[in-house]
């Protein structure tokens, strides 16, 4: 669906993009993990040809992304920043405007904001929005025309954990009718909870890719087994044979309370690879 080889791209001499090679599948929910400036924001502008690019190519139902018809763009959805709400407008009146712009009948409008949560406020003014009301007014707007590709830059930044999880929903089910999703986050746990497969950039680099736990398990490097037990105890074993035999007796006398493998979160693989965290401690 999407085709990325050796992608190149500076600002002002300023290199922020570098070799990004990626294949993200149909019906699949690619994740693009990574810190603040590393880089998303531009490889979905250059995806959706929004912004050109300086070397390599980009191609997108096996278009080239600089040469987008009008049809392909019809076949995209994109939600980032605050690109298009209109503040004075109701719920409905935004939707209105977009079924208007790509030819979809009202009918959808009322539906749409029933799907995502949002039948009662459809009068409101989205100025009067709470964030996570505001978040699911502007997925309703990325999918009501129903794309094939919907990009989601950052679609639960910010929101609280009950929010994220109605638009955790919207996403998975998306994804149950078939349609191809591109994410990006600093949210580990969101990416691990959503993607079929992500990619983590830093500084203009992809550094690995890969099934969230496929990539936990890779940079497995501890191997240990956690157990904990109803003494308040804690211990730590090697991942082995030679633990069997002791992992066996506690089982057996019922003084295990919890036992955990050591794998790591993606949290961790990216600290790992970059020496650098994908959340601010602040946030
Ligand atoms: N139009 C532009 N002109 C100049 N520099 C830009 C422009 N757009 C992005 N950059 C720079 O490119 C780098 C990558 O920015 P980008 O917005 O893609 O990062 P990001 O990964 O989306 O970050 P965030 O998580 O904060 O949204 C940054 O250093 C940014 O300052
Ligand atoms: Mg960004």
């Amino acid at each position: 669906m999407i085709r990325c080889r050796g992608v190149e791209k500076s600002f002002s001499g300023k290199k922020v993009l570098s070799g990004i090679d990626m294949d993200i599948p149909e019906g699949k929910i690619f994740g693009l993990l990574g810190p603040s400036g590393a880089g998303k924001t531009t490889l979905i502008r250059i995806i959706t040809g929004q912004l050109g690019y300086d070397a390599g190519s980009v191609n997108i139902f096996d278009r080239e992304a600089r040469e987008l018809t009008r049809d392909d763009n019809k076949k995209i959805g994109i939600m980032m920043d605050d690109f298009g709400v209109y503040e004075r407008f109701s719920c409905r009146d935004n939707l209105k405007v977009f079924a208007d712009i790509y030819g979809t009948p009202y009918g959808k409008i009322d539906e749409t904001l029933e799907l995502v949560g949002l039948g009662d406020a459809a009068k409101k003014s989205a100025s009067d929005l709470s964030k996570g009301m505001r978040a699911r007014l502007q997925l309703a707007r990325v999918f009501m025309h129903s794309p094939e590709i919907l990009f989601l830059d950052e679609p639960t930044s910010g929101l609280d954990p009950r929010s994220q999880k109605a638009i955790h929903r919207i996403i998975l089910d998306k994804k149950k009718e078939g349609r191809t999703i591109f994410l990006t986050t600093h949210n580990m746990e969101e990416a691990h909870a959503l993607c079929d497969t992500v990619a983590l950039l830093n500084e203009g680099h992809i550094v690995d890719t890969g099934a969230p736990d496929e990539l936990c398990r890779k940079y497995d490097h501890k191997k240990t087994i956690s157990i904990h037990l109803r003494s308040g105890e804690s211990i730590e074993l090697a991942c082995g044979a030679e633990s069997a035999e002791r992992i066996g007796e506690l089982m057996k006398s019922g003084s295990v309370e919890t036992i955990h493998s050591s794998e790591p979160n993606l949290e961790t693989v990216f600290l790992e690879l970059t020496g650098k965290k994908l959340e601010e401690d602040d946030k």
